[in-house]
């Protein structure tokens, strides 16, 4: 039985530092790694994505493969969203209502297969009986969960923030696609998690992070699902990870949202904005080469375009200049600068001696002083889907980076709050 602990203890139990790092370098075997996919039986019906079809391509893109890389342990198949170690712990479920062509009923998107498989068919009940607002949505309810297990194999109670991390990248894959098809999304972080788990047959192994409504509200409440979908594994062997579930547990508990919703009003060329959806990847080194400030503030605006959920967790950006023309370098907090001064090795130590840090251009944290860890860390990982984007629009290498020794960077950075999420562009 693991104590209970508050919602900085998972915040703090799971900090790397130098001699952390030196003491568990985290190796793994690579032989071992869990399926990265999950596969309901074949009873179930597939129908396969028609990219022509512009529903089935707003579907895809929301989490495509888009490229295969080959490793000596096997084809790796990469993503619209990035992931913590290329592990993927994200599932995706959407419930269609009232789309032509699509029976209503909730999906599963096979990934690998590009298509949906029909894991249930609705009637009187839905997914909205367990949002805060029960009324019926015509359109798209998405759910993004966890199978934790494929991050904690090799990141243990870590996998922890790179579960709500990628859960955030995931959510801003589905920003991005809904985007291209100029539909407007909520995001939605509370609802009742417990019971969906249940009944959609999570056991402890794969859990909801959030909600993504896109669609209009009718007057008519629906009910739960009047019986629960089976138990399908999401890997091929499981080892549970205790600290992961309570962590998880841990952040079920209401938050305050009194937010007004605004919607992000972002200014990409739309044909443009989906090639970039198709060619993000991650930058695997930087030169140290300079970037334009326009460039620079075309990133910045896009991560300061609100983002569309009531949830109140605010992110502070900080941004280390490195290399920015006609801005000196140094550190600043939105606008303003903290210290200047060339800091290159510096961050390079910091997130783990990693080059990347050193020779990027820009280097973004993101700082909080979180009610939620949950909803905190998802949106920081939204924001790094979005600097992925836009960094690859104007033609920029990116690179999240989740490893940094917490308190030294904390310390370095003079911030109040956590350090949630690096992320790297030149
Ligand atoms: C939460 C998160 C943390 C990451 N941390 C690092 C990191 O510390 N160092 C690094 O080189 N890449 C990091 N990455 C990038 C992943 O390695 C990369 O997304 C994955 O290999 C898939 O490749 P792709 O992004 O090109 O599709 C991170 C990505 C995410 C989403």
């Amino acid at each position: 039985m693991l104590p209970k602990l508050l919602k900085n203890d998972y915040h703090e139990a799971t900090k790397l530092s130098f001699l952390s790092v030196q003491i568990d370098p985290n190796y793994v075997d690579a032989a071992t790694q869990p399926a990265p996919f999950k596969r309901y039986p074949k009873f179930f019906r597939r129908f396969a994505l028609d990219l022509e079809n512009p529903t089935h391509s707003f579907l895809h893109f929301t989490s495509a493969i888009t490229t295969q890389k080959m490793y000596r342990e096997g084809a790796y198949s990469l993503r619209v969203n990035p992931s913590a170690g290329a592990l993927y712990p994200t599932e995706i479920y959407v419930q269609i209502r009232g789309i032509n062509g699509l029976l209503d009923g909730i999906y599963h998107l096979e990934v690998e297969t590009k298509s949906l498989t029909l894991i249930y068919e609705l009637i009187d009940d839905g997914l909205e009986g367990y949002l805060v607002d029960s009324r019926l949505i015509k359109g798209y309810i998405f759910l993004v969960s966890c199978v934790y297990f494929r991050s904690s194999w090799k990141y243990k109670n870590r996998s922890l923030r790179y579960c709500f991390l990628d859960s955030g990248h995931h959510l801003g894959a589905i920003e991005a696609s809904a985007y291209v098809q100029d539909y407007t999304a909520q995001i939605l972080f509370d609802f009742d998690h417990l019971a969906l788990n249940d009944d959609l047959g999570f056991e402890n192994k794969e859990f909801v992070t959030a909600a993504i409504v896109v669609g209009n509200v009718k007057e008519k409440p629906v009910r739960r699902l009047r019986s629960p979908i089976p138990f399908v594994c999401g890997t091929d062997y499981f080892e549970p990870n205790r600290f992961v579930e309570a962590g998880y547990k841990q952040t079920l508990l209401p938050t305050n949202h009194q937010q007004e919703i605004s919607q992000p009003n972002f200014q990409f060329e739309k044909a443009k904005f989906l090639q970039s959806i198709q060619k993000r990847r991650s930058a695997r080194r930087f030169h140290q080469s300079q970037i334009t400030q326009e460039e620079f503030f075309a990133v910045w605006e896009s991560l300061n375009q609100p983002i569309a959920t009531q949830s109140d967790d605010a992110i502070a950006i900080y941004a280390v200049i490195q290399s920015v023309a006609g801005i000196e370098p140094g550190i600043y907090r939105g606008k303003e600068s903290l210290k200047t001064g060339n800091f290159r090795e510096k961050m390079g130590y910091l997130c783990v001696n990693q080059a990347i840090a050193r020779d990027s251009a820009v280097l973004f944290f993101f700082v909080s002083e979180f009610q939620n860890y949950r909803v905190a860390l998802q949106l920081a990982g939204l924001l790094g889907q979005r600097v992925y984007l836009s960094a690859t629009y104007l033609g920029l290498g990116c690179s999240g980076i989740g490893a940094f020794f917490d308190d030294e960077t904390q310390a370095f950075l003079e911030a109040k709050g956590s350090i949630l999420y690096a992320i790297a562009i030149g």
